[in-house]
């Protein structure tokens, strides 16, 4: 993820008061108040993709019935009278007086300011639509202009114009509620005093880190909320009693570290990997290891220190326990696919190396001091591995024949006494050579099960 700029915080002493009072950024889709929500709908992925493709459909409208603010992801001016979508980042800029507006991450957008009480900071009733709604909503709302007007059409011009409040009206909104415009620092700030206080309770505290997770997904988020403390006390999180509590803590943790080397670097030292293979090796409910799981990884990937580090502290150890549990199907994909992320990550490191003739870069050092390989056979990764290959689902399988791949080098001789192993492979090429060619009769020249099929018959050369 690339950095977002925020250039107020960035700024010089002087500027600093000031910067601060520039960042005045204000957002439409902040609190979950709904804390039901926080608990259910845990996986928030960032939509980054689809909102973008989606920016190109919404072009096709018509601005003469409708001034439509297209926001990208960068901060753009926002012209007088511009109506924007709800669930745009909106901050003013103070010392030249423009707004300016940006995409949000994610697409379930709260527009619905209804359920605000004053004095209440942002806890907006959460009526909340998806861009496809949205999508929708313009598709309809373009084919409604072309056709004549008609009492349908203008329920849905209503329709639009709900999603799109100008945002005079809605900064008069916040005016009239005394809503407390805060800058995602500030926001931080709130939600870890939130999180840290004794007085809250567990589901003032989940929800807490629920909305954190949104704001640390920014490179610049998690390195602020390193700078106030924030990500030590999320740290502290994994030790909380309460699984529920582990469970987001990790949630927080897995998109601060997300690509961010000096959030990831933090952690380590704050004991950061200790409490994550801690929780991982004890009996825990699968939802808090999956969240766990996936800070793990986080935290490892393009982070050689860390992989070192793991490996020190049994790491390899509590994955095996792991994979070996019964009904942990779902998370031995996840770890054969780390594994996979970390034998190829070492081998890129070589080549890229040797490409640019570098003999001696400090990264390839870091990658030459994490053995992995060795490990992995000493420790019967290559019988697991083999074995997990019967698992269902296609999409596991094609995990599963990667590492396979990956690891032929270190278990070729294992897997070719394996006569299990064998027999997989010999029934999955027959299987993928029936849905291969099926798929070629509807016309795919470069099917998914062509590529599953190669995998196979690859594996299977090796191992003759
Ligand atoms: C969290 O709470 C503890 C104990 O109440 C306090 O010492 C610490 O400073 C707090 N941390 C942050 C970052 O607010
Ligand atoms: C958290 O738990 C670990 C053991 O799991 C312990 O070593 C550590 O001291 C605890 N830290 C805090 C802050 O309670």
């Amino acid at each position: 993820m690339a950095p977002q700029s925020r250039p107020p915080s960035r700024m010089a002493p002087l500027g600093m008061l000031l910067g601060l009072l520039m960042a005045f950024c204000f957002t439409f889709c902040l609190s979950r108040q709904n804390e039901e929500f926080a608990l259910t709908n845990p996986e928030k992925s960032s939509t980054k993709e689809t909102e973008r493709t989606e920016t190109k459909a919404e072009e096709e409208l018509d601005t003469e019935v409708l001034e439509v603010f297209h926001p990208t992801h960068e901060w753009q001016a926002l012209g007088p009278g511009q109506a924007v979508p709800a669930g745009s980042h909106v901050r003013l800029n103070l010392q030249t007086g423009a707004k300016e507006v940006k995409l949000q991450y994610e697409d379930k957008f709260r527009n619905n300011l209804k359920g605000l009480k004053k004095g209440k900071r942002l806890d907006v009733n959460t009526n909340t639509y998806t861009s496809q709604d949205l999508k929708d909503a313009l598709a309809k709302f373009k084919e409604g202009a072309e056709m004549e007007s008609s009492k349908e059409d203008k329920a849905r011009q209503a329709e639009v114009k709900r999603l799109f409040r100008p945002i005079e009206e809605l900064k008069k909104d916040f005016d009239e509620l005394n809503v407390v415009i805060e800058t995602d620092m500030q926001i931080m700030v709130r939600l870890i005093n939130k999180f840290n206080s004794s007085s809250s309770s567990l589901e003032e505290k989940i929800a807490a880190l629920f909305d954190l997770e949104y704001y640390v997904h920014q490179m610049d988020n998690a390195q602020d909320l390193l700078s106030f403390g924030g990500l030590q006390v999320v740290i502290n999180g994994l030790n909380s009693t309460e699984p529920a509590v582990k469970e987001y803590a990790a949630f927080v943790l897995g998109a601060a570290f997300s690509s961010n080397p000096r959030v990831q670097v933090e952690a380590v030292e704050g004991g950061a990997l200790q409490k994550l293979l801690v929780i991982l090796a004890t009996e825990q409910p699968l939802a808090v290891k999956k969240k766990v799981l996936f800070a793990l990884c986080s935290l490892l990937r393009h982070f050689p220190y860390a992989q070192q580090q793991f490996l020190k502290l049994g790491g390899l150890q509590v994955l095996r326990s792991l994979v070996q549990e019964k009904g942990t199907d779902v998370l031995a994909v996840r770890v054969v696919t780390l594994l996979y992320d970390l034998v190829t990550e070492k081998m890129f490191a070589e080549e890229e190396a040797e490409l640019t003739q570098d003999t001696s870069p400090e990264k390839l050092q870091q990658y030459r001091r994490v053995h992995l390989l060795p490990g992995l056979r000493e420790q019967g990764w290559c019988a697991i591995t083999a074995h997990l290959l019967a698992l269902p689902g296609h999409d596991a399988r094609e995990k599963v024949l990667h590492t396979l791949g990956a690891l032929l080098a270190t278990c070729r001789d294992h897997y070719r006494q394996d006569p299990s192993l064998g027999r997989t492979l010999a029934s999955l090429q027959a299987e993928y050579q029936a849905l291969a060619s099926a798929e070629l009769q509807d016309g795919e020249d470069e099917g998914y099960f062509r590529d599953l099929l190669g995998s196979v018959e690859s594996l299977l050369r090796e191992l003759r």
